[in-house]
């Protein structure tokens, strides 16, 4: 396998590093700007290629690490090259294979898209946790199980999953990890007004948040849930409700605490939790918010 990478940027240093690291052979970079693909080859021990026809005439898989917003752009340059017999991988989370390369079998090639479940923050240093990555494979049947062994044989686990649910697939890694940030930056909003200052929000933070997500990949979701909602403690709750004083803020606090309420109704069956549903439904609570 000859991988070349047309996108010289986080996941295209960093995929292409993990791969030499693994003994692949990544052929080298062609990128919009030529100092990064110059970057990434030197990263890498690669080639620098200021032709993308020559970066595609000399691999066999060729990864579109570009924006979610320019792999069809790219790819609908590079289809009227020579891609029959080549596969064409991009690693977008939401976009399907069909949907970035829709007439792909007419040239003869292969379209994959290859979604490693990991923040690649950093050109230079994020490879080295993926080792750690899940990776998610959807598209052409023909390499789907080379492709699936190919990750389990460097030691990742990996996933095929089909198009129809990659909506459903991105969506719940961005639950996961983006929509944490916006919790937490309200959590520190809060502290602000406590009289915190940002380093100390982070400082108080760290071992509450840190502890409570080992809580839950060691035992789940359900089991580590802890708090007033949990408790049944509709009193503690109702005060949240009334310190916090954006309509919009007070409403994530809602809808995500009728959430818990499922978690908490599972953890203890029999509790009653239908007064503590009724304060968080948004009509009443606004009621009590007001008073
Ligand atoms: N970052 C993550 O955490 C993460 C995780 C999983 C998957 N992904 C996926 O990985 C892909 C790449 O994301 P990224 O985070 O690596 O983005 P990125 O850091 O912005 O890198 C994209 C690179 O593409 C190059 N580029 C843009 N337009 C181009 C064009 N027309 N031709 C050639 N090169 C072009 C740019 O290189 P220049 O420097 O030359 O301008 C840029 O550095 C996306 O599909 C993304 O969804 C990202």
């Amino acid at each position: 396998m000859n991988i070349g990478f047309i996108g010289a940027g986080k996941v295209g240093f960093s995929l292409g590093k993990y791969f030499t690291a693994h003994g692949i052979n990544v052929i080298g970079y062609y990128s919009q700007k030529s100092e990064s693909a110059k970057d990434a080859a030197e990263f890498t021990g690669s080639e620098q290629y200021s032709n993308v026809s020559e970066l595609i005439k000399d691999s066999s898989v060729i990864f579109l690490t570009v924006p979610d917003s320019t792999i069809k752009q790219v790819y609908d340059t590079i289809k009227h090259m020579s891609i029959s017999g080549k596969q064409i991988c991009h690693c977008s989370g939401s976009m399907t294979a069909s949907e970035t390369f829709p007439d792909i079998s007419e040239y003869g090639a292969y379209g994959y898209s290859i979604h490693p479940l990991f923040p690649v923050s950093d050109k230079y240093s994020s490879y080295t946790g993926l080792n750690d990555a899940f990776f998610c494979i959807e598209g052409d049947i023909e390499y789907l199980n080379e492709w699936e062994s190919f990750f389990n044989k460097i030691g990742n686990r990996v996933r095929i999953i089909s198009s129809e649910t990659k909506r459903e697939y991105h969506a719940a890694c961005a639950v996961s990890s983006n929509l944490v940030c916006a919790l937490v930056y309200e959590s520190i909003s809060l502290l602000k007004k406590c009289g915190f200052t940002e380093e100390e929000t982070l400082i108080a933070l760290r071992p509450l948040v840190i502890q409570n997500i080992k809580n839950i990949f060691e035992v789940g979701p359900v089991a580590a849930l802890t708090g007033p909602v949990e408790r049944c403690d509709t009193s503690t709750v109702i005060k949240h409700l009334e310190c916090i004083n954006d309509k919009q803020d007070r409403k994530i606090y809602k809808s995500i605490s009728l959430k818990l309420i499922e978690l908490a109704q599972k953890k203890h069956p029999d509790t009653n939790y239908e007064y503590m549903k009724q304060i968080l439904s948004f009509d009443l609570a606004e009621d009590m918010a007001k008073k």
